[in-house]
């Protein structure tokens, strides 16, 4: 998501000037100047810590994977898919021993962690890419529970297979639940269809247009106008996949969750897709939504829930007997995801098969409410920025406050500050907007809905949240489509002196 080229001020201060400690550039259009490392320092510091320490290695590499009786090459993390969960608990000192064996330069940024800025995993803006065959040392803190993933911050890589759950268990948390399965979900056309960035060459060349873009193979053709249209450029997303995969598998050849009739089940549910919407259903099954992004909510009652790119929704689900469908539908999209459920003997319902759940208006964020005694700290805002997300796909060109990454204009907080952003959808299609590093909380002037790193932004739609300046350096803000990120729909929020 980062490959377009920075300007050789970002890159000094980002690099070179963390590194060195002291800044001495100043930031574009102010007379202050960005924090450097004392500030990134001083605030890890304050982070509570448990005394534990949890240490990992990660190997980015190519594998083939098998997807329903088709054999794939892709890029993975470990050889599987998803990548095996890290898991922490809250407080925890993590150690990640990252080595890449990819043949390009890559990086991993851990979405939704509030960790320190100099480990975020942003090539050219925190830290330096990691080139094939090198290594890195992550080591930060983990200060919030929750339910999180990784994915690399360059370029498409998103797209192929380098994504993985990351559970921070919090040790106060009465639980009530007697097992827990991780959902990750996905849209995939490596080694299936035309290759990330053939799509996006695609996109790019021939925007709204479809002719160029009948190039699968795969069932549901990318792109084949008679029955990809309406998902391309409406509002759903922009690329039509072959294939929607819930924990690495198809619907033909799914994962199976066990437990036992009765028996109270915490879903976590990752939407890692590139560049699909997907609601998710349980047949048979009442969803109760507890967390969405880590924060815990009040608890709400759902048929199903909506998921924009990088959302997390935790829901608990008191299983009947028998044999359920756990399904993921792509919005605006044709075709479809699935888990299967099992408490019993008997035969899987056809791998098609919508359940009715998936009828009625999807829980979003909206319909939330902060948990007790979770919401940001209240405070006056400081300052009230504006960001406004445009664009389309006749150019392909997605924007930020009407500019590409590579000539944006960052956003900017003191430390301590509130900061309220007036986000703004003017396009034709629903953006999910992610802010590293941080949470933000919903709800009209300082409201009481949930805390979130990723809210999904309907088309034309308006919303203000307000953001806790709690952890310094300099962060990146962007949509979590892969394609409209790399197509510049990308800014940053920086934190001044
Ligand atoms: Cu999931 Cu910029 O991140
Ligand atoms: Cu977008």
């Amino acid at each position: 998501m980062t490959s377009t080229p920075l300007t050789r001020r970002t890159v000094l201060t980002g690099v070179l000037g963390l590194g060195a400690g002291a800044l001495t550039l100043a930031a574009c259009g102010t007379s202050e100047r960005p924090v450097g490392a004392a500030a990134i320092a001083a605030a890890d510091a304050r982070r509570p810590r448990s005394g534990g320490t949890r240490a990992y290695r990660l190997v980015a590499r190519p594998a083939q994977v098998g997807l329903g009786g088709r054999v794939v090459d892709t890029w993975t993390y470990g050889g599987a898919l998803p990548g095996r969960l890290l898991r922490a608990t809250a407080g925890d000192r993590v150690r990640v021993d990252f080595a890449n064996q990819l043949p390009q330069e890559t990086s991993v940024h851990w979405h939704g962690l509030g960790i320190r800025n100099d480990m975020d995993g942003v090539p050219h803006l925190t830290n330096q890419p990691v080139a094939p065959g090198g290594r890195f040392g992550f080591d930060f803190v983990v200060p919030d529970p929750g339910t999180y993933w990784f994915h690399p911050h360059t370029g498409l890589q998103l797209d192929r297979g380098l994504y993985a759950p990351f559970i921070i268990d919090d040790p106060r948390e009465p639980g009530g639940h007697d097992a827990e399965w991780v959902v990750v979900l996905d849209d995939w056309t490596d080694g299936v269809g035309p290759s990330p960035e053939q799509i996006y060459s695609n996109l790019k060349r021939n925007g709204g247009s479809m002719g160029g873009m009948s190039m699968g193979d795969g069932p549901m053709g990318m792109g084949n106008p008679g029955n990809g249209a309406r998902g391309m450029g409406g509002d759903g997303g922009d690329v039509a996949y072959p294939l929607y995969l819930v924990n690495g598998r198809p619907p033909t050849d799914p994962d199976v969750l066990r437990a036992k009739p009765g028996q109270r089940v915490r879903l976590r549910i990752i939407n890692a897709a590139a560049d699909t919407i997907f609601d998710v259903a349980l047949a048979g099954h009442q969803l109760h939504v507890t967390h969405t992004d880590g924060r815990p909510v009040q608890p709400a009652a759902a048929s199903s829930v909506r998921l924009g790119m990088g959302e997390r929704y935790d829901a608990v689900v008191t299983l009947q007997d028998g044999v359920f469908p756990l399904v993921a539908r792509p919005y605006g999209k044709p075709g479809l995801a699935r888990a299967l459920v099992r408490t019993a003997n008997g035969s899987a319902p056809a791998a098609g098969l919508a359940p009715g759940e998936l009828d009625g208006q999807p829980l979003t964020a909206m319909d939330l409410q902060a948990a007790p005694g979770s919401p940001l700290p209240r405070a006056e805002p400081a300052t009230t920025q504006d960001v406004t997300l445009a664009g389309g796909m006749g150019s392909y060109v997605w924007t930020i406050n009407g500019r590409t990454y590579d000539d944006t204009a960052p956003l900017t907080v003191h430390q301590g500050q509130t900061t309220r952003l007036r986000i703004r959808n003017a396009s034709m299609m629903s953006h999910p907007l992610h802010v590293h590093g941080h949470t933000f909380q919903l709800g009209p002037a300082g409201g009481t809905g949930p805390r979130k790193d990723t809210v999904l932004v309907p088309p034309m739609a308006g919303l203000e949240v307000d953001l806790l300046a709690d952890n310094p350096g300099r962060w990146m803000v962007h949509c979590h489509n892969a394609y409209h990120a790399e197509a510049g729909m990308m800014t940053r929020l920086d934190y001044l002196t």
